[in-house]
């Protein structure tokens, strides 16, 4: 099954990546993740896309698309996919088409998850993310059990330089010029989906499961 996640920053889209990915054994394709790790490794891609991430800009088109082409490409082999934020924009939508076209493959589900923005904002401003393994918190709805540290590795917790409240206004600007044309195009296709994330983790893991019906 290849899934798509839609929706604004801070919606909850890593958090249930990581629940549909262990309930049904698909790798999660994140480009933000993706462009986190080529940052802390200094690499080429990772100088290039700096300036945009940390300002809170989509990274340009023809850097992302191949990013995620060649991901895609290595997980032929895979029962699926579930892509975490991408497509961003209406050309890398058309460019995903494309990509599982030519593998015939097609989306089989895009899940639209929303919530009001005050919402949106409490919760990236309390996120906490581990330095070693990824592994997402929050300082109140989902803390781990010992302050600072990562319940999984044991790795140190820090912020997100772009969870800083100006650089989330800038996302959330971002997010409505650039990407909220394409939850429109998506609403009109026959796998579409959307899902309240006003709601507790473990209530929203209900509802996707009820909802990929398996
Ligand atoms: P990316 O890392 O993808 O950031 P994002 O889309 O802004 O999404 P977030 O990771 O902020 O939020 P999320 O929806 O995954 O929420 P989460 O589950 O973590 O992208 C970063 C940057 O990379 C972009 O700004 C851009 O520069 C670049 N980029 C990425 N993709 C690109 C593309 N396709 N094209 C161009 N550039 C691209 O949850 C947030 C917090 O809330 C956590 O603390 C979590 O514990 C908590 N939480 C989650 N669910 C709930 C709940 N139901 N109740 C209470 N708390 C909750």
């Amino acid at each position: 099954m290849n899934i798509v996640l839609l929706g604004a920053p801070g919606t909850g889209k890593g958090t249930q990546a990581q629940f549909i990915s262990e309930r049904l054994g698909l790798p999660i394709i994140s480009p933000g993740d993706i462009l986190r790790q080529e940052m802390k490794n200094n690499t080429t891609l990772g100088k290039k896309a700096e300036k945009y991430v940390k300002s809170g800009a989509l990274v340009p088109d023809e850097i992302i698309i191949d990013m995620i082409k060649e991901r895609v490409v290595d997980r032929t082999g895979s029962k699926g996919i579930i892509l975490d934020g991408f497509p961003r924009n209406l050309s890398q939508a058309g460019a995903l088409e494309q990509m599982l076209g030519s593998m015939d493959k097609v989306i089989d589900r895009a899940i639209y998850f929303y919530a009001p923005e005050q919402k949106i904002i409490e919760r990236l401003s309390g996120r906490r993310v581990c330095r070693n393994c990824g592994e997402t918190y929050h300082v109140v709805y989902n803390y781990p059990k010992s302050e600072g540290v990562c319940d999984k590795c044991s790795g140190e917790l820090y912020q997100r330089d772009d969870d800083k409240p100006e650089i989330i206004r800038q996302r959330l600007e971002t997010y409505n010029s650039d990407t909220a044309p394409i939850i429109d195009y998506y609403s009109k296709k026959d796998y579409y989906l959307q899902i309240s994330a006003d709601d507790d983790i473990d209530s929203i893991k209900v509802k996707i499961t009820e909802a990929l019906g398996d």
